[in-house]
């Protein structure tokens, strides 16, 4: 069965490497890779997304995309975006990506668009090409939160970060799936569970750290464990029949908040999840990473 080509549009992030590491182990169609400020300035999270393509051995095209100033969230992900993780090993000695948004849409008919950051690329998209975002098939977004939240204005961190691309993604036609904190904070993993994972090569060693990081903020923020909010919006998308969705209208303020609301944008929200498959997800992801 041939299967739809997948774009991913990140900001690593300690949550969204643990998402790339998913979409790798569960050898997704990573297609291309959008880079995009928010965890930290584009300059980093580029760096990041670069590197930990090439751990995962994920060969797919990068593409740097928006820069914008964004809250600081190095106490959740760390100075370098990876808790403190070095993958510089697997920096690529110069940046290739030297194509666009646009030009990586063209590539293929049809997409699945995974956003685990700011909505800004996509945003962006909608507005310069629209033509070529007809090519987008499904839109899996982690954002947003009805009952929790994680920024001032009762916000989500990627939608605070740009409240007018939220709006101008619920203005459009595309076919979305929301992945919002409600969801992804049912999903914890503990220290024990995270020490239990293998550490034998240096790989699961630098993603074992990523997630200790990941855990201790986590703990810090009263979450009693790791919370991996990308790495489930990467399980939402590719097995949907694992969670549960309800049909649902959002729209969202000026702020980045969202509500339920009638009149607004018809989609998919995802209310719940097993956390137990998650963790059994993650642990095969990590032993995946011997074959590398
Ligand atoms: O609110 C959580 C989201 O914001 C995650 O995508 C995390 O990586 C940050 O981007
Ligand atoms: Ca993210």
């Amino acid at each position: 069965m041939v299967q739809t080509p997948v774009l991913i549009d990140t900001d690593p992030g300690t949550d969204d490497a643990v998402a790339l590491l998913l979409a790798a182990a569960l050898h997704m169609p990573v297609r291309g890779v959008l880079s995009s400020y928010g965890n930290l300035p584009l300059k980093q999270t580029h760096a990041n997304a670069a590197a930990l393509l090439r751990a995962l051995d994920i060969q797919a095209p990068l593409i740097r995309g928006a820069d914008a100033v964004s809250p600081n969230a190095e106490e959740i992900h760390g100075m370098n975006g990876l808790g403190g993780a070095d993958f510089s090993t697997f920096l690529p000695e110069r940046d290739c990506s030297v194509s666009t948004p646009e030009r990586l849409l063209e590539t293929y008919p049809q997409w699945d668009y995974i956003v685990l950051g700011p909505l800004t690329n996509l945003a962006r998209l909608l507005h310069d090409c629209p033509a070529v975002c007809q090519r987008i098939r499904s839109v899996t977004v982690m954002g947003g939160g009805f009952e929790r939240y994680n920024m001032p204005r009762d916000t989500e961190f990627n939608f605070y970060c740009d409240p007018q691309a939220v709006q101008t993604v619920l203005q459009s036609d595309l076919p979305l799936t929301l992945i919002p904190l409600d969801v992804t904070h049912t999903v914890t993993l503990s220290l024990r569970q995270i020490h239990a994972l293998p550490q034998g090569c240096l790989r699961q060693k630098l993603f074992k750290q990523v997630l200790l990081y990941n855990c201790a903020a986590g703990i810090g923020h009263g979450c009693g464990g790791a919370v991996l909010h990308d790495a489930v919006a990467v399980a939402a998308s590719r097995f949907p029949e694992r969670f549960c969705f309800e049909q649902t209208t959002v729209c969202c303020d000026r702020y980045g908040h969202i509500a339920r609301l009638t009149g607004g944008k018809k989609m998919r929200v995802a209310v719940r999840t097993d956390s137990r498959w998650m963790y059994e997800m993650l642990a095969k992801s990590m032993a995946y990473l011997e074959q590398l």
